[in-house]
């Protein structure tokens, strides 16, 4: 049974990541800033949860070295915590701006690297990025900085540590049916029925779908695969 920390784990993707894990024997570790959801989620689920927020660097450095503490090193880390702001780039606060990239990038990085002590030689890391990192969203400006840089540092990271034999991918998810595209639905800034026509496979995404993929880059199938995005998309990320 291996040990798996999911970032975001308390609602989308991440608790798409943790369902498939925990069914498939692994010991997954659900960790969120938000306490009441993580708690419940992790009570549904049937596995452990932890309450960090990815930009708090002291409070991650703790939550690993307690997990790693508990249960003998960490097998893989999977960052799903992220959110978007959107809205005409020319008046995008920037306040705004620096929110994405705090929790999307500098997130992402203080995780990666926090990790990397108590991870175990095998042990893999999925960062979740974005079609946003390979097609311009309009309004979008800084989540789509945020995922190119996710998929820049995924390579740099792999590359670096590859001589710890700890390996380092991600995935790209087109529009995926979770809170984060609820809210935009809810705010009349995402028509959901125009953006499935769009996809080739004529539907979104369904964070089962993510985490079968994640699922993969985790396991020793992947054992000779670093740095490499690997786009769940339907077909979207290289339609017209
Ligand atoms: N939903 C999509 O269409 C889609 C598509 C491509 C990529 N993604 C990416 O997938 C990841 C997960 O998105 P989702 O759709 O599941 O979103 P979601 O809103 O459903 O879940 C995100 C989770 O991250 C947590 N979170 C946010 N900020 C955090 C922080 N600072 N520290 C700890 N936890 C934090 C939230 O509490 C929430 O539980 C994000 O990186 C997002 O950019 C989503």
């Amino acid at each position: 049974m291996r040990t798996v920390v999911i970032t975001g784990g308390a609602k989308g993707i991440g608790r798409g990541v943790a369902e498939r894990l925990h069914r498939d024997g692994e010991n997954a570790i659900l960790v969120d800033r938000d306490e009441a959801a993580v708690a419940a989620a992790a009570k549904e689920i049937g596995c452990a949860h932890e309450v960090a927020n990815v930009t708090d660097a002291d409070g991650l450095a703790d939550m690993f070295q307690r997990v790693a503490d508990r249960y003998d090193g960490i097998d893989g880390l999977v960052n799903s915590a992220g959110l978007t702001r959107t809205g005409p780039t020319a008046t995008l606060p920037l306040d705004d701006w620096q929110q994405v990239i705090d929790v999307n990038l500098t997130g992402t990085f203080y995780s990666c690297r926090l990790a990397v002590e108590h991870l175990v030689p095998g042990a893999s890391i999925v960062n979740v990025a974005s079609i946003a990192a390979v097609r311009a969203l309009p309004e979008r400006a800084a989540y789509t900085a945020t995922k190119f840089g996710v998929v820049g540092l995924t390579r740099v990271l792999a590359v670096e540590w590859a001589e710890r034999q700890v390996r380092v991918n991600a995935v790209g998810p087109t529009w995926t049916k979770t809170q984060l595209i609820d809210d935009l639905v809810d705010q009349g800034k995402l028509d959901e029925s125009e953006l499935a026509a769009k996809m080739p496979m004529g539907r979104l995404a369904e964070p089962a779908d993510i985490a079968g993929a994640v699922s993969f880059l985790l396991s020793d199938d992947a054992r000779f695969v670093t740095g490499q995005t690997l786009f769940v998309d339907g077909g979207y990320t290289w339609s017209g």
